[in-house]
């Protein structure tokens, strides 16, 4: 039988790294719900009409969907982002609103895997409902910022744009298609076909016969509306005012179709430009009320975990926690004190763990030694017939001495504190 893999564009993660990512997790949750998001879980598989609404002319929604058919004959998908199933929640449940939620999680997209792109992959995020003030679009994004700082990462990027409104981006649209008419020569193959259903594509596209054409197309910041301009200043000049460094950059369209008004996205300098996006998100003023909810602001951000990972990598920071127990219990008087030592230990909040199997007293120590733990409690008969304990020192001066069998938890809580 053929070797079991995990399958192609998804990954395992053992220890010691999985211990980074419980990092990350730890101090995303510190940073938001110390501003006063709460946790939201929503499913990993929705209704696929959840997903079709939001992005039904993207490729994120179009091409790369996980959708299929389950045992009952309905039409399901793995979530290929969180916003949406967020949504559909605040719809179902109504909130008190400002809502503000954050979430962790898997999320599932059939692209072509390559280094921090991935099939299944993982995102940090928050959604806020409820508040149109661009203040709140400056905490989003602080909060987003915060939390890179927190992981130690200094080479982020914070690119700002506006996407306008439903007063703003109808004309700019018909601008876009105008020009981009008259360059349609120009363009890469799919979106000389393409362009007038989705004229914003045209700006994300990463051909370089695109990017030429998009470096000079008309920009949607220099076509706001009244009510967006004064929005879009109030959020830069926030930025501005926390210190928080910001470039526009008016081809920010990001891959998803809902956004009104701020959009940003964080690139990883430290990482290879193809996919240095470490996280991305905006306002989307509109998506409540098209997926049937109340008309209702929202504005949130999703952040990937392994890009992350790998520009904390590139930058030398997060090392992986220490997580190795305080005390190891070699036993090798036929195992009854590994077996009541260990709970009393645990019991007592201390980190201990054991061997198994009756293994020589070698063989124990051995594993001892790689536990990381900085004592050992030995039993052998003697210990045992004589109802003591040795405690032994794993680093430095190795002595070790014996202890009454019933004072022993106590010891080495006193040992560890010291
Ligand atoms: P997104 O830009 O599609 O936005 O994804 C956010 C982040 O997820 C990206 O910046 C990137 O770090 C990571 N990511 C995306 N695709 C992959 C992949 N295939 N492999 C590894 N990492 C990936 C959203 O998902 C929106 N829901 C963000 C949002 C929240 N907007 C408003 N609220």
């Amino acid at each position: 039988m053929s070797e079991l893999r995990h399958p192609i564009g998804t990954f395992d993660v053992l220890a010691p790294d999985s211990r980074r990512w419980e990092a990350l997790l730890a101090v995303f949750a510190r940073v938001v719900e110390g501003a006063g998001y709460g946790l939201v879980i929503t499913p990993t598989f929705e209704d696929l009409q959840v997903f079709q609404r939001v992005g039904a002319s993207t490729d994120i929604v179009r091409k790369e969907m996980y959708d299929f058919e389950d045992k009952g004959g309905r039409r399901v998908a793995l979530r290929p982002e969180v916003t949406a199933s967020v949504v559909r929640a605040f719809i179902q449940h109504r909130p008190t609103t400002p809502w503000k939620a954050w979430y962790a999680g898997s999320n599932f997209r059939y692209e072509s895997p390559q280094a921090g792109r991935y099939r299944e992959f993982h995102q940090v995020g928050i959604e806020v409902f409820g508040a149109a003030d661009a203040d709140l679009d400056v905490e989003v994004m602080a909060l987003g910022w915060e939390f890179y700082r927190a992981l130690g990462l200094r080479r982020v990027e914070l690119m700002v744009n506006s996407l306008g409104d439903a007063t703003c981006r109808p004309p700019y649209r018909a601008l876009l298609i105008e020009y981009l008419e008259a360059r349609s020569g120009d363009l890469c193959d799919e979106h000389r076909d393409r362009f007038r259903e989705n004229p914003l594509r045209v700006l994300d596209c990463k051909r370089p016969t695109c990017k030429a054409v998009a470096a000079d197309a008309p920009k949607q910041v220099e076509h706001l509306c009244d009510a967006c301009g004064a929005h879009f200043a109030r959020a830069t000049g926030g930025l501005d005012a926390l210190g928080i460094p910001w470039t526009l950059a008016t081809n920010l369209v990001r891959g998803l179709d809902y956004y009104t008004r701020t959009t940003f996205e964080y690139a990883g300098l430290a990482l290879d430009s193809a996919q240095n996006a470490v996280g991305g998100g905006g306002r989307y003023d509109a998506l409540v009320e098209e997926m049937g909810g109340p008309s209702t602001p929202g504005i949130g951000f999703a952040l990937g975990v392994e890009r992350i990972l790998m520009a904390c990598d590139a930058e030398g920071t997060l090392a992986a926690p220490d997580a190795a127990v305080d005390v190891f219990v070699v036993d090798f008087a036929g195992g009854d004190a590994a077996r009541d030592l260990t709970a009393q230990l645990r019991a007592a909040g201390v980190r201990a763990d054991r061997s198994f199997d009756g293994r020589s007293a070698k063989a124990q120590f051995k594993v001892a030694d790689r536990s990381g733990a900085r004592l050992a409690l030995v039993v052998g008969p003697d210990d045992a017939a004589a109802g003591t304990v040795m405690i032994r020192p794993l680093t430095g001066d190795r002595t070790q001495w014996a202890t009454p069998r019933d004072q022993v938890v106590a010891e080495v809580a006193r040992l560890l504190g010291s």
